[in-house]
């Protein structure tokens, strides 16, 4: 018996007369039970704005808040709280340091270094940077088996580089990213600051951002078992200190007039406005549910079940996976002439959610030779018996298409 099913309630789903098998966690994880009530439990006992009030209900919202900037700087092994800033996910976080660090920081010429597996989150933001400042985006390539490649890594560094943001896990192909063997390279020869995106894996890898000694990290709440909405930046408090504002306005000032303001110090200086306050709340429960659950053995579930999945999948004939087969929970595959919406559409049929298309990588689609991939992601609720279920829809799909 799965230990961690009965605390996620959507999990009890029927889906077209079937079970709900979700197999999509690699676009958004559900919630455990204890997400739900420390949301609903804010709204119904001491909804009130932060920061904001002397009232009671205001000292405690913003009491809760602050118990969840010390929560993820635990689970991240940040130095210091003022090293979290709240965001709104991980394409926020990415946005603020392309907005804030890099515009300071780069001038024409400098270049920007990202992998050909990253998502379009840490794609986009750089080619919107190198239209602005006249700056160079390069693409790690990747080897033969479809891994970073570091020799690559090694040549491609110099000394006008800048910044190298690289994702921890793909989106696609489950591969873990070896971020200390980056960070060394990379240092090596330049100065370069290093972001890692977390998206994909910061429910499921053990994150030390001080033994990492990344400049810059950033993750999503809801692709761990928190909230929409809610996401976190890391960094050093150094660099932190050193940055412009992105967002302005109310919070993340010392005073105001007519004509000049005062920033706060960070992270209040990147948190303008209200915050997603319900969020915040429900990512510090998500934050003490994976934390009471272990992490470790999240994991050790996680792992046993893809190998499983891997396995079973790689036995279906006419069907094709994308990645070696060390990897974290993600399986991108597709099934001989039968495209991959087709492919999502027909298990769901059967109860089975997975995603179909190109995952918002499309530049790692092409290198793979495809338009489309279906994928199956894995979180600690999974089953063996979801993932059966997932391969006998599959072959379903291949009977409808012969
Ligand atoms: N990056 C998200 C996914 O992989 C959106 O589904």
């Amino acid at each position: 018996m799965n230990p961690y099913r009965k605390d996620f309630p959507i999990l009890a789903t029927n889906v077209n007369g079937h079970p709900l098998a979700y197999l999509d966690n690699g676009a958004t994880t559900q919630r455990p039970q204890a997400v739900i009530n420390a949301e609903v439990s804010f709204y119904k006992t001491y909804n009130a704005n932060i920061h904001r009030g002397l009232h009671a209900l205001s000292q405690k919202a913003t009491e809760a808040c602050d118990a969840t900037r010390i929560k993820v700087q635990k689970y991240i092994h940040a130095r210091s709280p003022e090293e979290i800033v709240f965001t709104y996910g991980t394409t926020h976080g990415i946005n603020l340091i392309a907005y804030t660090w890099a515009e300071a920081n780069m001038k024409a010429g400098d270049e920007v270094l990202i992998s050909l597996m990253e998502h379009h989150a840490n794609i986009v933001p750089w080619q919107q940077l190198a239209k602005r400042k006249k700056i160079k985006l390069s693409y790690i390539t990747l080897t033969k088996k479809l891994t970073l490649d570091y020799a690559a890594l090694a040549r491609m560094i110099s000394k006008r580089t800048k910044l190298v943001s690289v994702v921890h896990v793909s989106n696609v192909l489950g591969i873990e990213n070896d971020i200390a063997k980056i960070i060394s390279i990379v240092h090596k020869k330049s100065r370069a600051k290093v972001l890692v995106d977390a998206a994909q894996s910061i429910a499921h890898i053990p994150i030390d951002v001080q033994k990492m000694d990344c400049d810059f990290l950033v993750f999503s709440g809801h692709k761990m078992y928190g909230p929409t909405g809610i996401g976190v930046l890391y960094g050093k408090q150094e660099l932190l200190e050193t940055m412009p504002p992105f967002l302005t306005g109310g919070d993340m000032i010392i005073s105001v007039e007519k004509f000049a303001t005062v920033f706060q110090k960070p992270p209040a200086r990147f948190e303008a406005g209200t915050p997603n306050i319900a969020g915040i709340i429900g990512l510090g429960a998500a934050v003490d549910w994976i934390q009471n659950k272990g992490l470790r053995n999240l994991r050790k579930a996680e792992a046993a079940l893809t190998r499983y999945a891997y396995e079973k999948l790689l036995k279906v004939p006419g069907l094709t996976i994308y990645g070696p087969r060390k990897r974290h929970g993600v399986i991108s595959f597709n099934l001989d002439g039968i495209h991959a919406h087709d492919v999502a559409e027909i298990v769901n049929r059967f109860g089975v959610a997975i995603r179909s298309g190109n995952h918002c990588a499309m530049p790692l689609h092409r290198r793979l030779g495809i338009v489309a991939s279906a994928r199956a992601s894995i979180a600690c609720y999974n089953t063996k018996q979801e993932v059966d279920t997932l391969v006998r829809a599959l072959k379903e799909a291949q009977k409808i298409f012969k």
